[in-house]
């Protein structure tokens, strides 16, 4: 699918449950973020016939640092060995790399690969593929604060376009559908939703779906009956029906 005219959506998605997939089939939890990695790769073939144009994806929070030392180096061995190894079969779909998130404090060995990456895949004209590393909104918001007041821009300039063209994210390219997949099943009237602290400001305008399928088992069929369901082209975005 070409790019240009950004037909299709943007969808993002938290993609959690991974832990709890190994641990039902008595598997070590980095089993479960290999079997993650594995959805991706799934999804990204097969996302070539869907109406997307952006895929944004949550597979590394700040507050992740917080996990068994090894689990956090088994995460990004497993990004590194993504990026690094299946770099062709995303140049040759035509994907576009971005990554978003605190740059500074990725490893070393795997910043060189996401630069590389980004770089050879730049004029890429297909799905744009943003992987949130090391991320969280706060802090995208601090960094974007420090750029700022470094840079000497003049506070009339600030308005919210430019606030929506200097994040982390594709200026001016904010998510139709928000999924957090791995949600735990509740019975009663209530159901609740956690950001977690993924793109709070370009999903303001977001329809969020929570899906109690965890990541592993997440399909593209479910994707489309997420679209269908979210129906993000009738939001009034705080209009008025004619
Ligand atoms: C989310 O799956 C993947 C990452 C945070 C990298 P989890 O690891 O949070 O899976 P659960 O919630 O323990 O099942
Ligand atoms: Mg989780």
């Amino acid at each position: 699918m070409k790019n240009h005219a950004k037909e299709g959506y943007h969808i993002a998605a938290i993609m959690d449950g991974n832990g709890r997939w190994a641990s039902a089939q008595g598997l070590p939890r980095l089993q479960g973020h290999t079997a993650g990695v594995a959805t991706v790769k799934t999804l990204l073939r097969e996302l070539r016939d869907a109406p997307v144009h952006t895929f944004t994806l949550f597979a590394f929070a700040i507050a992740n640092w917080k996990r068994d030392k090894e689990e956090v180096e088994g995460i990004w061995q497993l990004l590194q060995h993504f990026l690094e190894h299946d770099t062709q079969e995303l140049m040759d779909a035509q994907i576009r790399i971005r990554v978003i998130g605190d740059k500074s404090g990725i490893p070393g060995q795997v910043r060189k690969t996401i630069e590389a990456v980004e770089k050879r895949s730049q004029e890429n004209e297909g799905l744009l593929l943003q992987i949130a590393l090391n991320y969280d909104g706060v802090d995208e918001v601090a960094r974007l604060l420090k750029r700022t007041l470094h840079a000497g821009v003049d506070p009339n300039r600030i308005d919210t376009e430019y606030v929506r063209a200097h994040l982390d994210t594709e200026a001016c390219n904010e998510p139709d559908i928000v999924i957090r997949t791995g949600m735990k099943e509740r019975k009663g009237k209530f159901s609740y939703w956690r950001s977690s602290a993924f793109l709070p400001l370009q999903s303001a305008q977001s329809v969020c779906v929570g899906s109690t399928t965890l990541w592993p088992d997440f399909s593209i069929k479910e994707l489309q009956e997420i679209i269908d369901f979210a129906d993000p082209d009738s939001r009034l975005f705080g209009g008025q029906r004619m």
